[in-house]
């Protein structure tokens, strides 16, 4: 049945971060919003992100030094544009955040505090609860929204609805099995990055790519899989995720050593403690290898619980004293470069079809993404993607056709034996035998590549799975054309950037139909 309707905007964001309720907060006057949340909204890397917002408004500084060191950390596989277009909206999004009155940390003159960390050339990061920025920003936006849109919790995003070429909006599972469908004008997707796709992340667990997946399965493009940023200081515990001790702690001067207080870190980089992630995380990493232990020696660190309340909390309940001085480490996967191919507002190569924060890939961050750099992408790329969506029109074909249900019968493996595999395969340091011996057990499985998850009779736990292998299957793939080193991409193997690859932005797109 074919209906034209003329009314308010309908507009379906899944995911429940940082960038979905910006989105919501800059569109609930003149659109209906709905968020669609697969556990609740208390599951979030926002929600969990320590260090703060990125931005140059100091007087010292500059939009320019941001942008150059976005650059340098991203190795200049960023996009230069999309570089310059966060660094310079960047100051006037999170001005705009101070106006509206969001509480950042302040020195008793009330000017704010600015926090340092890896590979910033100035202080530079705002801010909130010490170490709970994210935890702030999103009360502030929940507070804010109260009672101005819906929420759904407790499903899992399947498939994109696509019609005539067109997104049309999302097929749900929830906790009992049922499928819904959500039709909407623009469906955009917020669902974070995967980096809880490896053994040891700071992520949420929920945290593992849906949203890349189902879009990738709808015909979208997908780039820079192969960019897995590790972040070299979880607290090393046996937890199925790891608490982050954020780097801002080394911008106060914590130092990395082993056992035997030796500086790790020492005469490997002109940075040293604050050098690009990927190269502390390596260095640590190979440390662990030897048989070694790595800590965090805080000793030079003042007021440590008071700026750090966070870890402090996470120290006492892991039975860490940190008074003694160090705190024991050991790298993560923190966050994906790559993701849903978009362009400056958000638009994938699928009308109606729109990716922001975590899940896009603007190629702002090149091969790798510089600290504190994400809050800011999900703050100015969601508010880049509301402004165009007030441009657009609620006229809208609202069709849905009826799928029949195919049984599928295949094994699949449980999260556990894939996130081992990915951190032994294509985690920190990748090969080409890891690579393809990753590649050899996904074939094992049945990973379905259509647009058509809800056709099959599956439970949310094997749609959920779909999702996982189809992401594995990218990660790996992108990691395995990509044979030089590059930012967080290490190839053991190709241990150095092309030479014919320099400068050149070379990307690897993966679609359905190939590169
Ligand atoms: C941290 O606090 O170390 C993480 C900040 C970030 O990844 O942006």
């Amino acid at each position: 049945v074919w209906c034209f309707i003329l009314r308010r905007q309908q507009i379906v964001i899944v995911g429940s971060g940082l960038s979905a309720y910006v989105l919501a907060s800059k569109l609930w006057q003149s659109a209906d919003i709905i968020i669609i949340t697969k556990y609740s909204t208390e599951h979030s890397n926002s929600i969990r992100a320590q260090g703060g917002i990125a931005a140059a408004i100091s007087a010292k500084d500059q939009w320019q030094l941001h942008g150059e060191d976005t650059l340098k950390a991203g190795v200049f596989h960023n996009h230069q544009v999309a570089v310059e277009t966060l660094v310079k909206e960047g100051q006037q999004v999170v001005k705009s955040l101070l106006q509206q009155g969001f509480q950042a940390d302040r020195n008793q003159q009330g000017e704010l505090e600015l926090g340092r960390e890896g590979a910033h050339s100035q202080r530079r990061i705002i801010h909130a609860g010490g170490d709970q920025t994210g935890k702030y920003l999103i009360n502030f936006y929940q507070e804010l929204l109260q009672g101005k849109i819906t929420i759904i919790e407790g499903q899992l995003a399947v498939d994109c609805v696509v019609d005539d070429g067109e997104c049309k909006g999302i097929i749900t599972i929830d906790q009992q099995n049922q499928i819904h469908t959500y039709t909407a004008d623009h469906t955009v997707l917020a669902t974070g990055g995967f980096g809880a796709l490896y053994d040891t992340t700071s992520n949420d667990l929920s945290t593992t790519g849906d949203g890349i997946a189902i879009a990738y399965r709808a015909g979208a493009i997908v780039s820079d899989m192969e960019f897995v940023q590790f972040h070299p200081t979880m607290l090393a515990t046996q937890a199925q995720h790891n608490d982050l001790i954020s780097e801002a702690v080394r911008g106060e001067g914590a130092i990395l050593v082993d056992q035997d207080k030796r500086e790790i870190m020492k005469g490997i980089h002109p940075l040293e403690n604050l050098a690009p992630r990927d190269i502390v995380s390596r260095v640590i990493m190979t440390e662990i290898t030897k048989g070694n232990k790595v800590f965090l020696d805080i000793n030079n660190v003042k007021k440590f619980p008071i700026k750090f309340p966070f870890i402090n909390s996470v120290c006492e309940k892991n039975n860490i004293d940190w008074q003694q001085g160090v705190i024991p480490v050991k790298p993560g996967a923190h966050f994906t470069m790559g993701g849903v191919e978009t362009d400056l507002l958000g638009r994938t190569n699928i009308p109606r079809l729109y990716a922001i924060g975590e899940t896009a890939c603007t190629h702002v961050h090149g091969a790798n993404r510089l600290a504190s750099n994400s809050l800011l992408e999900g703050m100015v790329f969601a508010t880049r993607l509301a402004d165009y969506l007030q441009t657009q029109s609620g006229l809208f074909f609202n069709k849905i056709s009826d799928s029949q249900s195919v049984q599928i019968t295949s094994q699949h493996p449980d999260i556990n034996q894939l996130r081992k595999r990915m951190t032994n395969h294509a985690g920190i340091n990748r090969n080409e035998t890891g690579l393809k011996k990753m590649l050899e057990w996904l074939d094992k499985f049945t990973i379905i590549q259509e647009n058509n998850l809800s056709s099959y009779t599956l439970s949310r736990e094997q749609v959920q799975i779909q999702h996982h292998l189809l992401i594995a299957q990218l990660v790996t793939e992108a990691a395995r054309k990509r044979t030089e080193s590059r930012g967080a991409h290490y190839r053991v193997d190709f241990p150095y950037e092309r030479e014919q690859w320099k400068n050149k932005n070379i990307t690897f797109q993966l679609t359905k139909q190939g590169v």
